[in-house]
C-alpha cells in the first residue's frame, strides 16, 4: 500500500473532477472524468458510480485503475486495486451524499455503487525534471 499525503489528500478534494483510468482485461484504455470522490484515508478514496459503463465493465474484468488530479502544474498519479460496494454502510452513506448532490444541482442524481480503490503507487505528474516520479 502506500499513503497520500495531506497535500496530495487536500488536492484531491479541491479539484472539481480527477480522470480515471481503466483498461478492458486484454488492455483496451479508457479514461473518464469524476467528480464525486471522497478521502477515505490516506491510502483509501472512494468514487461514487453514476453513470460509469465502460469503466464498470472495465473494472469488473480488470479492477487495476490509475486516478490522475491536478491543479496548475501540480499534479499526481494514484494507482491501486478496486473494488466495487453496492450495498453496506459505505454504499449507503455515498447514495445519501450523491442524492443530496443531486438536490443541491437540482437535478436527481443516484449512486449505483461505491468504488473503493486501495492505493498501491504514487507518482508525480508535474512537468519538469522529477515528472513521473515515484512519490511513494
Ligand atoms: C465533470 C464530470 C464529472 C463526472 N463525474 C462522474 C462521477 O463522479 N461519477 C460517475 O459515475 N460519472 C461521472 N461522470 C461521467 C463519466 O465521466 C462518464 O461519462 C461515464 O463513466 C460513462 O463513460 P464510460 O462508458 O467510459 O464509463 C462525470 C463527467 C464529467 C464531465
Amino acid at each position: 500500500m502506500a499513503q497520500m499525503t495531506e497535500r496530495m489528500q487536500q488536492l484531491f478534494i479541491k479539484v472539481p473532477a480527477a480522470v480515471l483510468c481503466t483498461a478492458t482485461a486484454d488492455g483496451a484504455p479508457n479514461a473518464v472524468p469524476v467528480g464525486a470522490k471522497r478521502i477515505i484515508d490516506a491510502e483509501t478514496i472512494l468514487i461514487s458510480d453514476q453513470f460509469m459503463n465502460k469503466t464498470l465493465a472495465n473494472m469488473k474484468s480488470n479492477p487495476r485503475v490509475a486516478v490522475t488530479f491536478w491543479e496548475g502544474h501540480e499534479g499526481y498519479q494514484i494507482k491501486g486495486t478496486v473494488t466495487i460496494e453496492t450495498s453496506g454502510p459505505r454504499f449507503e452513506e455515498t447514495s445519501r451524499w450523491i442524492e443530496e448532490m443531486g438536490a443541491k444541482a437540482g437535478f436527481p442524481l443516484k449512486s449505483k455503487g461505491a468504488v473503493i480503490l486501495k492505493i498501491e503507487e504514487i507518482f508525480g505528474v508535474a512537468p519538469g525534471p522529477g515528472a513521473g516520479k515515484k512519490l511513494a
